[in-house]
């Protein structure tokens, strides 16, 4: 009798534990900042990571290679955002941001494109599959792990060819773009690294003549997590034309936004 009161309450609390975990924990905090951020960016992640024995960006990859047709760049989207949504949150740009990342892109046609930020490839897809043929288009990412996922994205997506990822920092490899990535000029440039390198890396693409007049910015999360620095620059700069496009953080409800920001020359 004892043994099965015991075991019925295991039961009951792994229940408990697992609708707080899938259910009541996710739906709290997805309209709170920082508990969105503590809670799926931090607690869950390191959690898993230690249940499962293996990274995010390594179950992100299984769910696309499960999930995603070999060479089609929109099922190996939404492959992830169906993961981000319903299984496991990521910091990908995500597919409500999306969407405004794809009309810039569109509207632009860049023929050069750098993206600071690579992780493991969501946002990189997105944007190669809308590149003008002969586009040159650069990604940075300086972790070398996550960098190795987002290679086996990007071929899963069949866009390897378009892209040119490249393993290091943006502070080391921005003044290197012109004599060794062979680029005059960023027709459009992604700001989606840590945001405390916004600010340094506009102002050095700047000093390395890697801007020219009509040069477009788009920064992610500017609201959540935030970079008021770079808003604050970009704004009042003379040379510069700013707007905003409100948003939500990827896969939650907390507000969040894109800054796409004209370089005036
Ligand atoms: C928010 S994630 C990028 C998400 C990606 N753009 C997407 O939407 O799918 C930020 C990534 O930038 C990388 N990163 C941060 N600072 C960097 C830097 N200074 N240079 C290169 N990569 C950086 C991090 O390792 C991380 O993988």
């Amino acid at each position: 009798m004892m043994l099965l009161t015991l075991l019925y309450s295991c039961i009951g609390g792994a229940a408990l534990l697992y609708v707080l975990y899938r259910w009541v924990i996710p739906a709290v905090v997805q309209y709170h900042t920082g508990l969105a951020l503590l809670w799926h960016d931090i607690i869950e992640e390191r959690m898993l990571d230690m249940l499962t024995r293996s990274t995010r960006p390594q179950r992100l990859l299984h769910a696309v290679q499960k999930n995603a047709t070999r060479g089609d760049p929109r099922s190996v989207i939404n492959a992830i955002d169906q993961f981000c949504r319903h299984k496991e949150w990521a910091m990908n740009v995500g597919d409500e941001k999306g969407c405004i990342l794809d009309s810039v892109v569109s509207e632009v046609n860049p023929s050069t494109v750098l993206e600071l930020g690579t992780y493991c490839g969501y946002s990189t897809v997105r944007i190669a599959r809308l590149l003008p043929p002969g586009a040159k288009f650069i990604t940075l990412e300086f972790n070398p792990k996550v960098a190795k996922i987002a290679r086996q994205v990007i071929a899963w997506a069949g866009l390897e060819d378009k892209i040119q990822l490249v393993e290091g920092a943006s502070g080391d490899l921005i003044p290197k773009m012109k004599e060794q990535f062979g680029v005059e000029t960023f027709d459009l440039v992604f700001l989606d690294h840590w945001k405390d390198r916004y600010l340094p890396d506009t102002k050095l693409m700047e000093e390395c003549g890697l801007l020219k007049k009509g040069s477009i910015l788009l920064a992610d999360n500017v609201i959540c997590p935030g970079t008021p620095d770079y808003l604050e620059y970009i704004r009042n700069s003379p040379r510069y034309k700013s707007q905003y496009f409100k948003s939500h953080l990827e896969y939650t409800k907390v507000e969040d936004g894109l800054e796409k920001s004209v370089f005036l020359g």
